[in-house]
């Protein structure tokens, strides 16, 4: 296993959409084992495969976090099909904008479809903090950050922030070109 570098807002991959997984294989499984371990080294409760620069469509999340012991776990290709309930506010994060924390307003309740790593297709209903962050790193899969959820005025409010730390990631991505 390896901990991989986390891409930063203004890198490109990150608003691209990823691509459908169709092999389950020894690969795919080694690129979620290697997520779970990048996103444990950064404390994260999740993480989307084009955060650590690949393109399919695959995310993990430390399901531990919200069923006690429960080991985290791979979501391959996930939908999500239906959302539910009030609209309610939590702050935010993302290991791919760093110190930008944000209230952002979802829906409490979401059917999900996803596969596992064997192939298996699974629907689950979920609510709160996994309802809330398996929204999130669905959105990173199609190319979306929390921030994209903001009124424009608190986007406006963090334009200087974002501005720098895309800097920072374009000069990331010169130096591991050279
Ligand atoms: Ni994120």
């Amino acid at each position: 296993m390896a901990v991989l570098a986390i891409r930063k807002y203004g890198d490109p991959i990150l608003r691209k959409k990823a691509i459908k997984v169709a092999e389950f294989d020894a690969a795919l499984q080694q690129a979620a084992a290697n997520m779970i371990e990048t996103m444990q080294a950064a404390k994260g409760i999740g993480l989307a495969a084009n955060q650590v620069g690949q393109t399919h469509a695959l995310c993990v999340v430390d399901v531990g976090l919200i069923t006690e012991g429960a080991p985290p776990q791979a979501f391959v290709n996930p939908v999500i099909l239906q959302e539910s309930g009030k609209e309610v506010g939590y702050e935010e994060g993302c290991l791919s904008i760093p110190d930008v924390n944000e209230e952002v307003m979802r829906k409490e309740r979401i059917l999900i479809r996803y596969q596992d790593l064997t192939g298996a297709e699974h629907e689950q209903e979920c609510e709160g903090t996994l309802a809330r962050v398996l929204q999130h790193e669905t959105d990173h899969l199609n190319g979306v950050f929390f921030v994209d959820r903001l009124s424009p005025l608190r986007r406006k409010l963090l334009s200087k922030k974002l501005k720098a730390i895309a800097e920072e990631a374009m000069q990331e991505l010169r130096q591991n070109r050279r």
